[in-house]
């Protein structure tokens, strides 16, 4: 079976192609059109802007997931290879929910594919049965992006249990706020990495939140704490405007500041993921979403994990549609399709 799967839920224009095939799962494209650098100019997605680079951009990059997947076939050729299509129907921005929807129903009517809409946050965890050897149920998953913090234990890929969730901002959604204060481009988290290797993590101590329950998380304080220290730094109160700050820092204390926030960040994600396989003892720990590119999650975990953990490539760990189409894959195998013509769109869809 091969599944097509398209994903436009923020500012990414992706498209994939899997297949069983070969008796595993593989990936057999994975097109990824990143519209950052119309972004970068205004220090976040603009969704207008996501919008309309999605209508633009989406029909090509269609054709190159086909074209990749099967570069000796023709059009016919390859659309008759297909045996489903897959779509994130949330969470997201609507605006740009909307044009993969519409791409996705009106492929599937067009060329009678079933068609199936999926979660785009559980895709992010569930993109980990591409590796090889596939992760075991149960799955300790860590699902971090720019929008969503969640720690959830995985009986199958859709029976699960919800352990912790950040109760303010996504952890992404802070090493992009940070960003922005230390004066880097967007996206935050790999303008940060890029610096901190170079800068003292034991500088500054940002201290840790205590919650209710162990396993959620906080990062708006982080984040505040991180202002506050800048402001200190710098000299400068509250009135002063923190667009402006930036320029007052040196490199030093500019390196020194993206080190420690970013260890402190990750050892919070981190201190939950240990808690939880002492308590649950999984069989694999997985992570996924934009967060999960990050090298010092990588360090962090391999060092204090008593087990090993495989990791995507970078190319599966941000938004892609490889792991759209992975999801819509086991959909197809346990649910029945949803009817193109009613599929709704679900800006806060939640796990
Ligand atoms: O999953 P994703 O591509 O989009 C959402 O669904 O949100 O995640 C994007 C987020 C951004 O906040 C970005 O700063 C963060 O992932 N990110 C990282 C790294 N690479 C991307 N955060 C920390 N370290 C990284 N290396
Ligand atoms: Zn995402």
């Amino acid at each position: 079976m091969n599944v097509l799967g398209i994903e436009t839920s923020c500012d990414e224009t992706a498209t994939a192609v899997i297949s069983d095939e070969s008796g595993n799962l593989e990936l057999l494209s994975n097109v990824i059109a990143s519209q950052i650098d119309l972004h970068k100019a205004y220090g976040g997605v603009v969704p207008e802007i996501a919008a309309r680079s999605h209508i633009e951009t989406i029909l090509p990059v269609v054709k190159e997931a086909l074209n990749s997947a099967f570069p000796d076939l023709n059009q016919n050729e390859q659309w008759s290879k297909i045996d489903a299509i897959a779509v994130t129907k949330g969470p997201g921005l609507l605006g740009s929910l909307l044009i993969g929807g519409l791409t996705a129903k009106t492929l599937a009517l067009v060329y009678q594919k079933p068609l199936y809409g999926v979660d785009h946050v559980l895709s992010h965890l569930l993109a980990n049965m591409l590796l090889k050897p596939q992760p075991k149920f149960p799955i300790l998953g860590l699902i971090v992006s720019g929008g969503h913090s969640q720690i959830v234990l995985f009986e199958n890929q859709f029976k699960y249990q919800m352990l912790g969730k950040t109760v303010d901002d996504a952890v992404g959604e802070a090493f992009d706020k940070v960003a922005k204060i230390v004066g880097l481009p967007y996206p935050g988290g790999p303008s940060i990495e890029k610096l901190a290797g170079r800068g003292n993590k034991a500088k500054y101590h940002f201290t840790k939140p205590k919650l209710e329950n162990p396993y959620d998380m906080s990062f708006s304080g982080l984040k505040t704490a991180v202002l506050r220290q800048v402001q200190a730094l710098c000299g400068k109160d509250y009135n002063f405007p923190s667009s402006e700050l930036s320029k007052l820092l040196d490199e030093q204390q500019q390196l020194d500041i993206v080190a420690s926030f970013q260890n402190t960040a990750i050892e919070l994600l981190v201190d939950r993921v240990e808690k939880a396989y002492q308590e649950f003892s999984p069989a694999s720990v997985c992570i996924g979403g934009g967060v999960a590119a990050s090298q010092e999650l990588r360090r962090q975990l391999t060092a204090r994990l008593p087990i090993k953990v495989d990791y995507l490539p970078m190319s599966l760990c941000t938004d892609n549609a490889g792991m759209i189409a992975t999801l819509g894959y086991y959909s197809s195998q346990t649910c029945q399709p949803d009817d193109p013509r009613t599929l709704e769109l679900q800006p806060n869809l939640k796990m």
